[in-house]
């Protein structure tokens, strides 16, 4: 692949011309992630005073696509998604998460962006082939680019090292996680949060607002 980036620093400001405006045409490996989801068999462990918890739980997890997006020559297609999770038969939130996963086909770069209600974002990066069924995304503490950022108390008392979440498109139409999300908890002790879940198709994607302007003129 050419390096991308030192053409768009020639010019950083000049749009790409003719852009597909069909998110869910143009998602590269992302495009089998779109749509509504349910997971009940995820598998949760995370750090308590006593020692590692581990939980089960169900999730419900929608990716809708997005208008492309541009920062002057460079360009994203992706889905905006919200996770949200709770213990099996319960109602009170596990955990919640939002965000946006998007694809720059140019680089054939994928990122997640994350934001949980403990006060914590973290933007992860990884690279794939469009076809890919399996790619992994990291983000480290320390970084201005793909790095993670706490509150006062995280930062204390459950510093993040790093972010890592592996996806695997499965044959049958699902696709499942595993992610580790690597703690130092006050005293120095390094634990691994982990967690899992297979999500099974419950609903269509929508199209983005401008395919589907389109489509409807
Ligand atoms: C399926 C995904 C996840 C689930 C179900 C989950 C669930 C949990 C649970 C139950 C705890 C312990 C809470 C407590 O005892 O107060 C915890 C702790 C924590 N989680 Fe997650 N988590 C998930 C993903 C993540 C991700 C992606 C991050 C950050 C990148 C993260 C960051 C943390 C941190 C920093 C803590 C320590 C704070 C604490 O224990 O109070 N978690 N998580």
């Amino acid at each position: 692949m050419t390096d991308i980036y030192s053409s768009y620093r020639k010019d950083i400001y000049t749009e790409p011309a003719d852009v597909d405006i069909d998110t869910l045409q143009n998602l590269g490996p992302l495009r089998s992630m779109a749509g509504v989801w349910r997971g009940s068999k995820g598998l949760d462990v995370n750090p308590k005073a006593a020692g590692p918890e581990t939980q089960a739980f169900v999730e419900r997890l929608e990716l809708q696509p997005i208008d492309p997006q541009t920062n002057g020559p460079q360009l994203f297609y992706g889905l905006r998604y919200h996770q949200h999770i709770v213990k099996p038969g319960e109602v009170e939130t596990y955990h919640d998460q939002i965000g946006y996963w998007l694809w720059e086909p140019a680089t054939e770069t994928i990122i997640q962006t994350l934001a949980i209600p403990r006060g914590q974002v973290a933007m992860a990066v990884g690279r794939a082939a469009p076809e890919s069924k399996e790619f992994e995304l990291v983000a480290s503490r320390g970084l201005t680019t793909y790095g993670i950022c706490s509150n006062v108390f995280l930062e204390e008392a459950f510093r993040t090292d790093e972010y890592r979440i592996k996806i695997t498109i499965n044959d049958d139409g699902t696709w499942s996680y595993d992610e580790t999300t690597t703690l130092v908890i006050k005293g120095e002790t390094r634990f691994a949060h982990t967690d899992k879940d297979t999500l099974i198709k419950i609903g269509e994607p929508a199209l983005n607002p401008l395919a589907k302007a389109k489509s409807a003129r």
